[in-house]
């Protein structure tokens, strides 16, 4: 084993919670403990924590008027932030697509021991995530900005060329350790990259993380679920109400708080109607996955007016996020 010293450290420890938590001792001083965001496993020491973590890059998505490329995008979109999707060690240390393209963009502040070099970069090769292409070689490379100019990018996205999909498919599968993934959903992906243009930016390079965002977020990824299911493709259901739990599970995350805790367990109960959707899909026989959903819609307006109304409680406030690190690095907690 001569493998570079970063990254032999990290395959003898436990978990990538364990390692990653060495990352933020010094935001968080308490070694061991999760820290309250799981999204602060990979920053980089000493960045502005509640400033990233309350912004995120704007999302440089074109719309179509077609009814056949808007689900596909829809599809592909969701399916871009689901941690499931890439298996394996990603998936158990929660990493989607859009962990490191945050919104189809870069992530500058992207660090994550034994994938990373600089800050910015990842080993998408690394021995941490895949055991098929582990390659043994630190290789780091930047984070490409996929809402950027095409022609600034690598692999050609041009209409009736394979690259792309060939690439996602080899990310997915090889490099990701992931489940074999549904062919609808790695056409979608591809439809989804191809979707992002620098033309379709705005006029801000960030935007505030808000709690309603990230609600309609996820009510779009169970619409994409019912469209999936209309289809009769009930995999990418599937896939779209796993993108959907872990969203919600992102949001639920920053209702922490004691004053908070009613909120929390609406969310909660939110969660618990989408496992039960899909348990309900994967059941062989007949299904009542579509009335689960419909179920999950119709009370969702519930839940997105209560995470609205606490929303300047929450952790999506940087000033209750700086609040709480900054009582994380002096409490040690037992
Ligand atoms: C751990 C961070 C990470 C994750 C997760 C990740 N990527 Fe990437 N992605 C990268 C890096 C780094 C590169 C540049 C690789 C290179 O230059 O060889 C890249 C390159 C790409 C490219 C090629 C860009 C070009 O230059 O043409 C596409 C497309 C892409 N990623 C899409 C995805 C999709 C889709 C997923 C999820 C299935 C994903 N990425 C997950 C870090 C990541």
């Amino acid at each position: 084993m001569d493998r570079p010293q970063r990254r032999s450290g990290l395959l003898n420890v436990g978990g990538a919670a364990a390692l990653a938590a060495t990352a933020v001792l010094t935001i968080a001083a308490a070694p061991g403990e999760p820290p309250p965001l799981h999204a602060m496993r990979w920053l980089a020491p000493g960045v502005d924590v509640a400033r990233i973590l309350t912004h995120t890059p704007v999302e440089c998505l074109t719309r179509s008027r077609n009814t056949e490329d808007t689900y596909r995008v829809e599809i592909g979109r969701a399916a871009f932030r689901t941690p499931l999707l890439l298996g394996g060690q990603a998936a158990r240390a929660g990493i989607a697509c859009a962990t490191c393209h945050r919104n189809g963009r870069t992530n500058p502040d992207f660090d994550f021991p034994g994938v990373s070099g600089a800050p910015g970069t990842a080993d998408v090769t690394s021995s941490l995530f895949s055991a098929h292409r582990g390659d043994d070689i630190d290789d780091p490379r930047p984070i490409p900005d996929l809402g950027g100019p095409k022609d600034r990018l690598k692999i050609s996205q041009a209409e009736g060329s394979p690259a792309l999909k060939i690439f996602i498919r080899g990310l997915v599968i090889e490099e990701f350790d992931g489940p074999p993934i549904a062919p609808a959903v790695l056409d979608d992906l591809v439809a989804y990259v191809r979707a992002l243009n620098p033309k379709a930016c705005g006029p801000t390079a960030t935007t505030p993380m808000r709690a309603s965002g990230a609600a309609e977020d996820v009510r779009r990824a169970v619409r994409a679920a019912q469209a999936a299911l209309t289809r009769g493709d009930a995999p990418t259901a599937a896939v779209m109400v796993e993108s959907a739990r872990s969203q919600l599970g992102d949001i639920a995350e920053r209702y922490a708080g004691a004053d908070v805790a009613a909120t929390r367990s609406q969310l909660g109960q939110a969660g618990l109607d989408l496992a039960a959707a899909l348990e309900s899909m994967r059941r062989p026989g007949p299904t009542n996955a579509r009335e689960r959903l419909a179920i999950f819609l119709a009370r969702s307006d519930g839940w997105m007016s209560a995470i609205t109304r606490d929303e300047a409680r929450s952790l999506y406030d940087p000033g209750v996020l700086t609040a709480r690190l900054a009582m994380d690095s002096v409490t040690p907690r037992h």
